[in-house]
């Protein structure tokens, strides 16, 4: 069967072939043909949880075939240049739009009008140069609107003002050097919380200009603009609470005034990177000192001791930031008392002196983080009152016994990016209250017994990307309470017996990328884990060969555990199937990885021991067969990755009764046709993952495309791009771009068939009523006379001969004929006005005479013609001749009749160009002649064939 390709107009489509028929007839049908809906294949995008997520696909409008149900659309990273009115109808509960990073420079009136739901819009990265009036219509409950890094110089007056729930606008890197525009934000946004206007190039801030108090607004983020000017004179931003004047590019004078201190009552202020005369920066701090809690100096490098100082007369202020400033020392806090938090990171700093912080009575939280300390400050177990202590990216190498001594409140400690190469048993032991400790990218080798008494109260532990190269028994022994333990890119080998002893708290425990065997864990190695949910082991060397069962599955005392991870063992062979057993004992188990593990086939009853199982990832795996008695223990499962696996068919789901998968990711296999049965075998699917495999476009897959068109449960991802691989005719050709509705007779085709039919059917009967009526009624005795025949096929016959003729000839029969044949030859004759039945209705009599008799005599005569009774025993007679194949009928010519006069009765024209005749008017002077021939006639049995006594009289008209 070979397609074309699909034409633009479906419902032209499938009348194509019959349009010859009727236009008339088409536009009857219409109305019942399946227009196809909106498939549920979407061309360049993918729903994933009611979200559309279009991004980077290189579009250049909007795509119109996103269903109506989505809540989130993505269409970030693309190139669309223009958003018109059509593009975002019918999207009734849509709340959240991306149109980040497009070349978009044009937003039609009203485009965005139908988003009545619409909560977040965000326009990043676009190239608007102007927000019209009209451009916002309609966005009554958006919240959240950002609009930053486009070519904005000019805002119409309202084209904010439908904006009446806005609460953030971030319209930063920008070109605002005009205030009315910052004006216009204020007057038509009246809930407005959060604006920020980084780097737009406004350089004066007057709060006469804006026109509007705004009650809302807590947070003005006005960083890297050049402000030349500040002025508050009026209480224009009452609930104002953070505000950020950092980044300045101007390094000169500004010109500050804020008449009244209660005019600003912020507690955030950042003034980074503003380099301004120190008196000045005295002036502006001294603006907020009623109610500043936290100031950020990063990057002032000027003048930063004396900062400190002004800083620190604030009496409110308890939080100093003070990231990269070149700082040295941190002997700097002499004038503090009451900072309880200092972010001192990314200076230079060497060395803390013992002085430092001595006046701070309650410092909790301590950042020296990126400085260049190549020990842990002695000063640090001076501030008892810490809690958060963060010493991450340092240069420290080794860690002493005292270093953290005396900070019993200590509950969270960094030590992550620096050179530690070994940890002390005596290391923590006062850390009682510590839970989360950072040990993370060192270079630890040996744990010693560190964690083997201290930490009770440790909750998270990173130890990941160090060099350790096993576990030894008890090494956590004291981290009772541990819950999350990270061991990932080490080096383990292997996991000893009892390796976490005591650990019943644990839930989660990484051990990723390390070198870790399948003899480098025993089941006892995960003794007491009896609350682990989580065990990660991809990238490891775990390999079973050719063993069918284990003595000891490893899980087996893991009985809560819900997620497994055995993806990506590096190891250069080949298996036959993990041991059967493996996963006994995962009673809980609802995720399991196995993909890229080198396997060859899955055993049967593995999945035996874990009926909760859910997601199941057997990707990468040379199977190229399944067996669906695999799945037959794993009847909940919804997610199912069969990528790379070279399968040939997905055959194997028709008995494995899958009926509540909603998620299958089957790419790159080689199956070539998916059956319609395996579809409905999986009533649950909600989304397929095909892509990457050769299809057949032939109609093997007629009814999968159709589905993959139409359905509206399912999404097939990806569908317009698959590719065909056979026939060759089509190969590389797109699957879903061939028509193949000739291949399915659908219900549309069956309406239109029908309505055809029927309406034909109909003309059909009115054409011959009017012109064919009489042949009709001849049909119809034709009809009898077939079931009279079958009737009376054994009835023995009473005459030789029924004779046909015109009353108008009567007197020739009677005096002629009835005597010689009768009379003279001994013939048994039927004639009508003698033998014929009274009572019985005359075409009974007449089929009855005809069947009753071996032979039939038409006396033919002009008026033997006209009338139509005789016409109908030629019908009769003729029939039985066709339909027994008998040579019933003689035929007696009175008159010469030309041909051409014969032309009106079609079917005896037909007979004599068939037969021979007997003509009278020619044998009159030889008489006895032509009654011998009527006797032969008479006598030949009724071989139709055999004619050899029918002389011919007259040659062949
Ligand atoms: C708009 O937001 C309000 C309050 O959040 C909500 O009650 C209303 O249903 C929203 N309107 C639409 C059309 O979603
Ligand atoms: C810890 O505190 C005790 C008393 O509070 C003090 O004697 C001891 O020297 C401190 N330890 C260190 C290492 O500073
Ligand atoms: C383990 O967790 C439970 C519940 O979170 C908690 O009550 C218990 O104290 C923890 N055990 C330890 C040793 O911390
Ligand atoms: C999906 O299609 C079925 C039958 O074709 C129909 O009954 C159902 O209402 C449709 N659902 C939606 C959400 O369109």
């Amino acid at each position: 069967m070979a397609f074309g390709v699909k034409e633009d107009n479906p419902v032209l489509k499938g009348g194509s072939k019959w349009s010859n028929l009727s236009i008339i007839f088409l536009f009857l049908s219409i109305s019942c043909f399946v227009v196809p809906a909106t498939g549920f294949a979407l061309k360049y995008c993918r729903i994933s949880y009611n979200n559309a997520i279009c991004s980077n696909v290189k579009l250049h409008a909007v795509p119109q075939d996103i269903p109506s149900t989505v809540t989130g659309f993505d269409l970030s990273g693309n190139k669309i240049s223009k958003i018109e009115v059509s593009d975002f109808k019918n999207l009734p509960i849509l709340t959240v739009l991306d149109l980040g990073g497009n070349n978009i420079s044009q937003i039609d009136k009203g485009a965005f009008a139908n988003l009545i739901s619409l909560n977040k819009l965000n326009l990043n990265g676009n190239k608007l140069t102007k927000l019209e009036d009209g451009t916002f219509d309609g966005l009554s409950n958006l919240t959240e609107l950002r609009i930053k890094s486009n070519k904005i110089t000019a805002v119409a007056s309202s084209s904010f003002k439908p904006l009446t729930n806005l609460k953030t606008l971030d319209i930063s890197f920008n070109v605002l050097k005009d205030i009315t525009i910052v004006s216009s934000i204020f007057q038509h946004l009246p809930r407005l919380q959060e604006l920020i206007i980084k780097k737009s190039y406004i350089t004066i801030f007057q709060s006469w200009e804006l026109t509007n108090t705004s009650v809302a607004l807590a947070s003005l983020d006005l960083s890297q603009n050049p402000i030349r000017v500040f002025r508050f004179t009026a209480d224009v931003f009452p609930n104002l609470t953070r505000l950020n004047l950092g980044d300045s590019p101007r390094k000169k004078n500004i010109t500050w005034e804020v008449r009244n201190k209660t005019f600003l009552r912020v507690a955030t202020l950042d003034i980074s990177e503003l380099c301004l005369p120190l008196n000045d920066t005295k002036t502006l701090l001294e603006s907020f000192d009623t109610s500043l809690t936290t100031l950020r100096m990063n990057k002032i490098k000027r003048n930063v001791t004396a900062l400190i100082n002004v800083s620190c007369t604030i009496p409110t202020l308890t939080t100093l930031k003070l990231q990269n400033n070149n700082l040295n020392s941190s002997d700097l806090f002499q004038a503090c008392i009451n900072l309880t938090e200092i972010d001192l990171a990314e200076n230079q700093i060497k060395n803390v002196s013992d002085k430092s912080f001595r006046t701070l009575r309650g410092l909790m939280i301590l950042s020296l983080r990126k400085n260049k300390l190549s020990a842990v400050p002695s000063v640090i177990r001076t501030i008892p009152t810490l809690v958060e202590l963060d010493l991450s990216s340092n240069l420290i190498s080794a860690l002493d016994c005292h270093d953290f001594a005396n900070m019993t409140r200590l509950k969270e400690l960094s030590l992550k990016n620096n050179t530690i190469t070994e940890l002390k048993e005596c290391l923590f032991k006062d850390l009682i209250r510590l839970q989360v400790l950072r040990l993370q990218t060192n270079k630890i080798t040996k744990l010693n017994s560190a964690f083997s008494k201290h930490l009770p109260y440790l909750e998270r532990l990173h130890l990941n990307g160090n060099q350790l190269d096993c576990i030894k028994e008890g090494y956590f022994k004291g981290l009772q309470g541990l819950k999350n333990l990270s061991l990932y890119e080490n080096k383990i080998t292997r996991l000893g017996k009892n390796s976490f002893i005591g650990m019943k708290n644990l839930t989660d425990m990484l051990l990723q990328y390390n070198k870790i065997t399948d003899k480098g864990i025993h089941k006892s190695s995960f003794k007491d884990l009896i609350n682990l949910r989580t065990l990660d082991l991809r990238e490891n060397q775990i390999f079973y060969g050719a063993s069918s069962a284990l003595r000891d599955p490893p899980f087996s005392l893991l009985s809560r555990l819900e997620s497994l991870s055995l993806l990506s063992q590096h190891h250069r062979k080949k298996s036959p199937g993990l041991p059967c057993n493996i996963l006994e004992g995962l009673t809980n188990l609802l995720y399991f990885n196995i993909r890229n593990t080198e396997l060859l086939s899955l055993r049967v009853g593995m999945f035996n021991y874990t009926p909760q199982l859910q997601h199941l990832d057997i990707s990468s795996n040379d199977l190229s067969d399944v067996s669906p008695d695999l799945f037959a223990p794993i009847q909940n499962l919804t997610t199912l990755y069969i990528s790379r696996t070279n399968l040939l068919s997905l055959d194997f789901l028709l008995k494995a009764n899958l009926s509540k998968l909603q998620y299958m990711q089957a790419r790159k296999n080689q199956f070539s046709v998916i059956r319609e049965d395996v579809i409905n075998s999986l009533p649950a699917l909600e989304y397929v993952d095909l892509q990457g495999n050769s299809f057949t476009c032939d109609c093997d897959n007629a009814l999968f495309v159709q589905w993959v068109e139409n359905n509206n449960q399912t999404q097939v991802f990806d569908a317009y791009n698959f590719v065909c691989n056979y026939p060759p005719n089509v190969k590389g050709m797109k699957l879903l771009d061939l028509d193949m509705r000739s291949c399915t007779v659908d219900t549309g085709f069956i309406c239109f068939v029908s309505t055809t039919c029927t309406i034909l059917l109909f003309m059909l009967t009115s054409f011959i009523y009017h012109f064919l009526r009489w042949q009709m009624v001849y049909a119809y005795y034709l009809f009898l006379a077939l079931l009279l025949d079958k009737k009376n096929k054994k009835s023995q016959n009473q005459y030789d001969a029924f004779i046909s003729y015109n009353t108008h000839d009567e007197p020739w029969v009677v005096r002629e004929m009835l005597p010689k044949l009768e009379g003279e030859q001994g013939w048994k004759l039927c004639l009508h006005h003698r033998d014929f039945q009274p009572g019985r209705s005359i075409i009974d009599n007449i089929t009855d005479a005809i069947y009753g008799s071996r032979k039939t005599i038409c006396v033919v005569s002009r008026k033997y013609l006209e009338s139509e009774w005789c016409s109908r025993e030629i019908q009769a007679a003729s029939f039985r001749l066709f339909e027994e194949q008998k040579d019933v009928l003689i035929m007696v010519f009175l008159e010469e009749i030309p041909m051409s006069h014969l032309a009106p009765y079609y079917r005896m024209r037909k007979l004599l160009k068939r037969r021979t005749y007997l003509s009278w008017p020619k044998a009159r002077d030889h008489a006895e002649l032509f009654w011998e021939k009527v006797r032969q006639a008479l006598e030949t049995n009724e071989d139709p064939n055999d004619d050899r006594f029918l002389l011919r009289v007259v040659d062949k008209p």
